[in-house]
């Protein structure tokens, strides 16, 4: 008789990837599986359009941080950042990988985004951080962010939509493409590329991807 209550040895335990632990918001998994990753590409194109119009870097908030991939790009190209995550332990990670000299530019904050609050900066940035937002929350949300960019400043980040596999999670906020348009709004669009793509968790489940990558400079 095969014995089905045996637990898989080491050998057999697979191995997960950054989203098998951001599907159940397990963080401090996630910053381990994406440890050492470079910036996100949206904001990247973000820093390159500002340096591109020769603009002093100014004030940004990173929203959802992480580990800080992106926060220590901005801090690199000379931006003052507040970042800010609900996850204590990313900061013990992105302190560690601040550099001493630029340490004086960064302010960390361990809040949940939905009470988070700032005054004006140039650019907000959050990647793969507003799906986990709670929905009941999104519009107040999005409505501080939007305030919050003085005109000519700049959002990046992504929104998944409505065909994304995690889209029937109730605590989890998608949007259709009509509804990131409107959301964005008051924005020129730089980049507003819809991505659709089929990917395999750790455990040979299948995960649709429906991601919006936004960068967009407000009017
Ligand atoms: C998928 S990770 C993305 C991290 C980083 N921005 C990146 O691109 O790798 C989502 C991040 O959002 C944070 N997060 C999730 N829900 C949150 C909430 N309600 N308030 C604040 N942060 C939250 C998590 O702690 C995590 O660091």
């Amino acid at each position: 008789m095969p014995n089905h209550e045996a637990k898989p040895t080491p050998e057999q335990t697979p191995i997960r990837k950054a989203m098998d632990f951001a599907a159940v918001r397990d963080w401090p998994g996630y910053y381990a599986a994406v440890a050492g990753k470079p910036p996100r590409e949206t904001t990247v194109l973000a820093l390159d359009r500002f340096d591109a119009e020769g603009r002093r870097a100014g004030k940004a908030i990173d929203l959802g941080c992480g580990e800080g991939r992106d926060t220590l790009e901005l801090l690199r190209r000379g931006w003052s950042v507040v970042a800010i995550d609900g996850e204590a332990s990313a900061f013990e990670h992105l302190n560690k990988r601040v550099p001493p000299a630029v340490a004086g530019r960064v302010t960390t904050v361990v809040s949940a985004m939905e009470d988070a609050s700032w005054g004006e900066v140039d650019f907000v940035n959050s990647s793969f951080t507003l799906p986990f937002c709670d929905p009941a929350r999104f519009d107040g949300l999005w409505a501080r962010i939007v305030a919050s960019i003085r005109t000519g400043g700049r959002f990046a980040g992504q929104f998944f939509g409505d065909r994304d596999t995690w889209a029937r999670c109730a605590d989890r906020s998608h949007h259709t493409r009509a509804q990131v348009e409107r959301m964005l709004g008051g924005f020129e669009h730089e980049q507003f590329k819809e991505e659709e793509k089929d990917d395999v968790d750790a455990f040979g489940k299948m995960k649709h991807w429906h991601v919006f990558h936004i960068v967009a400079k407000k009017r």
